[in-house]
């Protein structure tokens, strides 16, 4: 039998980590320090004119963080990764890289609320322009392209619509324009899908969410595909232009196919400082252990439930991808046949007043703002992570007034649909 690496569990097992040099440790220590000496004074000023690799401040660099980093980049398939404090800031480095005042980018509207927030409202401070398309319209994104379109960025899977993305579809536009295609891979992981495969350029995540996988710690990361020409078309002054500051290094040059994890790291993180703890990546990095286990149990739990809620009368109406009569199953077979995640919303036949008595009725289930904890969770979006939209926003990020949001844990799924099931008696 012949065999192209490592398969993916035992890269989430492995992948970036072996026994601590100094002491033997097996798992990856917790190198809770800020800063690292110098060999000598050459070193000091090899490392900080990036002549040299190494651990300067944890800012900017930690040992425990270049773990988790190696073990996401080889999950996603790409070719360096970039860890910070949260998918925020994953989200805002990316961009950060990509843009400058007066540029826009193309965003699918299906999105959590907090990154609709983030692009439409304080992206605008740097003068970063947001423009709007349908994830399910492949050629919306085409139409609000122009010659300061710098990026297009989709949900691979739309929290909390739960559906799909024909990311092929829109990595060929984006191409086509000479554009990078950016996509958060948070709800469905790269166990369900791996979206440089499909042709994106960069992955970004929530790592607070499926990854981490227990709801105990912030984290973000982005993913450097390797394969975007960044010098090509001139539009990328960060990576293709001599930057003064490290001696008049040009990084696409000096970094070839890993330049954009390091620009992220040396521009954007080294600047704007949302770096993630020693701690929580090691939190972080122990959930990737278990991904692929926890990730599929999500999956399976997720498709009863549904297909359990899809029967009951106080119910009108469930939308998971991963049941055979949803308009997205055909793109859930095709991108992610594994699963179709865990997060999902459905309809009370009562509206707003049944949902909140449904929210508070449940007993076993969490009503919290999160996704992606091995506890089951709840949430009413339309007051709450989407709370800041407006009604129409609200509509086309699949977060209206009777929606109730679930991510489906990994308890017995009998306890759940049991704790659903009274909940609804008292709706
Ligand atoms: C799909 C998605 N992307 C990004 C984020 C932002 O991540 P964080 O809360 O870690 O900043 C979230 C948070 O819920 C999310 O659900």
């Amino acid at each position: 039998m012949t065999k192209s690496g490592p398969g993916f569990s035992t890269l989430a097992v492995h992948a970036g980590a072996q026994p601590d040099p100094a002491t033997g440790a097996r798992a990856t220590p917790i190198y809770q320090t800020t800063s690292f000496v110098f060999e000598d004074a050459d070193h000091a000023a090899a490392l900080f004119g990036l002549e040299q690799f190494g651990n300067i401040y944890t800012r900017i660099m930690n040992p425990t963080q270049a773990v988790l980093e190696e073990r996401i980049a080889a999950l996603e398939g790409g070719a360096a990764a970039l860890a910070v404090a949260s998918g925020h800031a994953a989200q805002l480095l990316a961009f950060h890289t990509m843009m400058g005042p007066g540029d826009n980018f193309v965003a699918a509207r299906q999105l959590y609320g907090g990154s609709v927030n983030q692009f439409g409202q304080a992206f605008r401070s740097f003068d970063w322009q947001v423009r709007w398309a349908d994830s399910s319209d492949p050629a919306s994104f085409e139409a609000r392209i122009d010659e300061r379109t710098k990026a297009i960025f989709i949900e691979s899977l739309a929290n909390p619509g739960g559906t799909f993305v024909d990311i092929a579809a829109i990595a060929e536009i984006a191409h086509r324009y000479g554009l990078p295609l950016v996509v958060d891979n948070t709800m469905a992981t790269p166990y369900l899908v791996r979206p440089l495969e499909h042709g994106a350029d960069i992955v970004v995540h929530s790592l607070t969410k499926f990854i981490g996988g227990h709801g105990n710690s912030m984290g973000g990361i982005l993913v450097d595909g390797g394969t975007f020409d960044w010098s090509k078309s001139g539009k990328y002054p960060l990576l293709s232009e001599p930057r003064p500051e490290y001696g008049g290094i040009v990084l696409h040059q000096a970094f070839g196919n890993f330049a954009f994890a390091v620009a992220a790291r040396v521009l954007g993180l080294r600047d704007f400082g949302p770096a993630i703890s020693p701690f929580n990546a090691f939190l972080i990095q122990t959930g990737v252990e278990t991904l692929p286990l926890r990730m599929q149990r999500h999956c399976d739990n997720a498709l009863a439930v549904a297909t359990w809620l899809k029967d009951q009368e106080k119910v009108s109406w469930v939308r998971y991808a991963g049941l055979e009569d949803d308009p997205n199953n055909a793109l859930q077979k095709r991108y992610s046949p594994k699963g179709a995640g865990a997060v999902f919303t459905f309809g009370l036949a009562g509206g707003y007043e049944a949902g909140k008595r449904f929210v508070e009725a449940l007993e076993m289930f969490s009503h919290l703002a999160n996704i992606g904890d091995t506890r089951s969770l709840v949430i009413h979006p339309a007051s709450t992570t989407h709370r800041q939209l407006t009604p129409e926003q609200q509509v086309a990020a699949g977060a209206g007034p009777d929606v109730i949001r679930l991510s489906i844990g990994i308890e017995d799924v009998a306890d759940i649909i049991a704790d659903l099931e009274q909940a609804l008696a008292k709706a």
